[in-house]
């Protein structure tokens, strides 16, 4: 879809913005913002790309380089590490041959960090797009993956 069409589907004001970049980059097949996408929505917005630039570098779930079609954060705060998160951090960049902020070979994981997921009670977890996994063991990995084409 073009920019302008999505821009077309929000109104000019600023509460909009958070859904705007949502949109923009479920909308780019790399997964990220470009910096067209920042000056569009400031133009729409009427507000400054420096501040645009803020509200993306502050939230960790929008990017400005490209990732992979299916986006994995895994927690790392102190619940989770407590069950062992790292462990299962080490295992997916064994099954998908990357690092943190790396995209597979095959583009279809970008593998990232996240603070507390809000899922404490099914440490360690992770998400994968919006679905979200807990009680994660390093032997579920691999047909988790599966599932993500
Ligand atoms: S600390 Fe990991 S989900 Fe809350």
């Amino acid at each position: 879809m073009e920019r302008s069409e999505i821009l077309k589907q929000f109104g000019n004001d600023d509460e909009n913005l958070i859904n705007i970049l949502h949109a923009l980059q479920n909308n780019n097949s790399q997964n990220y913002l470009e910096k067209d996408d920042l000056k569009a929505a400031a133009n729409h917005l009427n507000i400054t790309y420096s501040h645009i630039y803020g509200v993306v570098t502050y939230y960790t779930m929008f990017s400005l380089k490209p990732r992979g079609k299916n986006i994995i954060r895994i927690c790392n705060s102190p619940v989770c590490d407590m069950e062992k998160s790292s462990d299962i951090i080490t295992k997916i960049k064994k099954i998908l041959s990357i690092g943190v902020g790396e995209i597979s070979k095959d583009k279809r994981f970008s593998l990232e960090l996240s603070e507390c997921l809000g899922q404490c009670d099914i440490a360690p977890g992770m998400m994968i797009n919006e679905d979200v996994y807990g009680n994660l063991h390093n032997a579920d990995l691999a047909s988790i993956f599966e599932k993500y084409k």
